[in-house]
């Protein structure tokens, strides 16, 4: 009797081990505190990191590296790739924390980098990049080190973030670069609106990058669009403070990858210095942006809420003289509405050796000083206006 009812429940049990294993792959799980990370905010919990990764990474499943609530602090970070698996799931509850000697994380590089990954996904936590003493350090005209990026992919493919936070990044606080197959959702990003270099994401040389239902205030621009883009997609994002959403600066360099097929739809700028942007150096260029919809915008106070620059030429140095080789062209500006923190609404400086051509308004109304009209600006572009276009009377 007793023989004959334990070997159904060993048959279940053993139905069970192999379902969970083999047919639904449930994911192993590394958490950081059993490799000795400590969430005390103090303790140096990077080698546990590096460690949960490198497992995670070598596993042949699905494998989930799980950050608990509390406070950890790293060091730099490298999440290097090749995996053993395309299905790596960083679950985050707690804050990971940056030095706050900003000689630490190093000039110009980076504070978490992940490098050639596949199938990776980051979920909730916030990165606290620890950057005032370096904000600081800049704006009172010392020489200082450029700072870390918060977090950058690089050469990547196929990542997803979502509901990360990042805050008080030394610099960028997100980086996209040389990746394909980004998709970033709900993420939150806080600097100052005077912190020095502080942009909210930057995405260059990489395809297929989307970025939805996002919140951006710091020092920068919000979102910056490098050299390199292509298909990417920008939806549902509230910007300020910060620099607006900016393609550029283009144009540094002789030889460049050219930008091409970029939407921003349904964006909210408050009291930004610009709105929608692009700008490039006006020096010698083979680069280019084309097919570029600004769709769906409310400009709130913005200083220069429809802008492009191509005379970009800082400190003067490099450039004076010279002229923008970047082409502009296909740029589409359709119901973009609100205030004007300046009478220039509409800005459109461009190339005087290659014009702008293609730039459409469509159904845009902004306005300046309580509600008066607020004015266009144009050089070298043209293009064609329909719908109510005000102010109007530029292209
Ligand atoms: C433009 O990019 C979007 C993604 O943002 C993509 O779905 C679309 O296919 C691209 N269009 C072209 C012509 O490549």
């Amino acid at each position: 009797m007793a023989y004959r009812k334990s070997c159904p429940l060993v048959l279940a049990l053993l139905s069970v081990i192999f379902y969970s294993s083999v047919v639904l792959a449930v994911p192993v799980s590394y958490n950081v505190v059993s490799f000795g990370a400590k969430a005390d905010g103090e303790t140096d919990s990077t080698e546990a990191f590096s460690t949960a990764w490198s497992q995670a990474c070598a596993s042949e499943n699905p494998a989930d590296v799980y950050v608990p609530a509390g406070r950890f602090y790293l060091r730099q970070v490298v999440f290097n790739g090749p995996c053993n698996n395309n299905a790596i799931r960083i679950r985050i509850d707690g804050t990971l924390v940056a030095p706050s000697n900003y000689m630490v994380p190093g000039n110009g590089g980076n504070w978490l980098l992940f490098s050639a990954v596949n199938g990776v996904t980051i979920s909730g936590g916030i990165l606290d990049g620890q950057g005032t003493g370096l904000w600081a350090c800049k704006n009172s005209g010392k020489n200082c080190p450029d700072g870390a990026s918060t977090l950058q992919f690089s050469n990547s493919k196929n990542i997803v973030v979502s509901g990360l936070t990042s805050i008080n990044s030394q610099m960028f606080h997100i980086v996209v670069n040389g990746c394909n197959n980004v998709k970033m959702q709900g993420v939150k990003i806080a600097a100052s609106g005077d912190s020095p270099n502080t942009d909210g994401i930057h995405v260059q040389l990489s395809s297929g990058v989307t970025i939805l239902n996002s919140k951006i205030g710091t020092g920068d621009d919000c979102i910056s669009i490098g050299p390199g883009a292509t298909n990417l997609w920008i939806e549902n994002v509230a910007c300020g403070p910060g620099h607006g959403i900016s393609i550029g600066s283009l144009g540094k360099d002789q030889i460049e990858a050219g930008v091409q097929n970029i939407t921003v739809t349904t964006a909210i700028f408050t009291g930004t210095q610009n709105g929608v942007r692009i700008k490039s150096w006006g020096r010698p260029s083979n680069g280019f942006a084309r097919s570029i919809l600004f769709q769906h915008v409310l400009m709130v106070n913005v200083q220069n809420p429809i802008v492009i620059d191509q005379n970009y030429c800082p400190s003067n140095e490099g450039c004076p003289g010279q002229v923008s080789g970047v082409k502009i062209s296909d740029v589409t500006y359709q119901d973009i509405h609100g205030t004007s923190a300046t009478q220039v609404a509409v800005n459109l400086d461009c190339s005087s050796m290659y014009p702008c051509s293609g730039i459409r308004l469509q159904d845009v109304k902004l306005t300046y000083n309580n509600n008066q009209a607020a004015q266009a600006s144009c050089n070298h572009a043209a293009g064609t206006t329909s719908g109510f276009v005000q102010p109007a009377g530029c292209l």
